[in-house]
């Protein structure tokens, strides 16, 4: 078995898709070892757990940078080298990247979207597909590029949308989907090469 390829995993709340990325992350043939958690916000409830799990997670607050994205950036990319970090799962972080971040982390970053790309890029889409009066809804993880939300899509999962269905009764079904959807995207990559 070829050794595993250190990764990180940003994160800015309670970090659930984190928790399954990290839990898959234990059976021997999974490609990824998760060395360091990063969030944004030192409240992110996911960091705690990461930590329970032996797994250190740093939080690098954006608001000690002034309004800086590239400074924040900055530190945050410096912390993943010093780890020898390799490959990034944004799991539900929700800053917006610059270029240069971006630009660093080429092919070597994906994130987890709550829709079925392209449709419904940026926030709410739970709300907005059952405005649209879509049928189906879903998740996406995809390779992140300058664009947000943008890169090419790596692997979906769908989920229908019922008569009455509500934003939070929607987003929990998609986000049981997103679980099994994110550690079979790491796969499908690795495998793939
Ligand atoms: C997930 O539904 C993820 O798809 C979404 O945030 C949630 C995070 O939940 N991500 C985005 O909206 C990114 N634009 P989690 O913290 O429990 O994983």
């Amino acid at each position: 078995m070829p050794d595993k390829i250190k990764s990180a995993i940003f994160i800015s709340g309670r970090g659930s898709n984190m928790m399954a990325l990290v839990d898959a992350a234990r059976a021997a043939d999974f490609p990824l070892e998760y060395v360091v958690v990063v969030a944004n916000d030192p409240e992110a409830g996911g960091l705690e757990w990461a930590r329970q799990q032996g797994i250190e997670a740093i939080a690098i607050s954006h608001r000690d940078f002034n309004k800086d994205r590239e400074a924040h950036e900055k530190a945050i990319d410096s912390e993943l080298r010093k780890r020898g970090v390799e490959f990034i799962c944004l799991a539900g972080y929700m800053r917006i990247l610059t270029p240069w971040l971006v630009g660093q982390w080429s092919g070597k970053m994906i994130n987890i979207h709550p829709s079925l790309l392209p449709k419904y890029k940026g926030l709410h889409t739970h709300e907005r597909a059952i405005e649209a009066g879509d049928t189906e809804h879903g998740a996406s993880i995809h390779w992140v590029n300058a664009g947000v939300d943008d890169g090419e899509v790596i692997l979906q999962a769908r989920v229908p949308i019922l008569d009455g269905d509500t934003p939070d009764a929607l987003a929990a079904r998609v986000l049981a989907q997103e679980h099994q959807l994110y550690p079979a995207a790491v796969r499908k990559i690795f495998s793939a090469l």
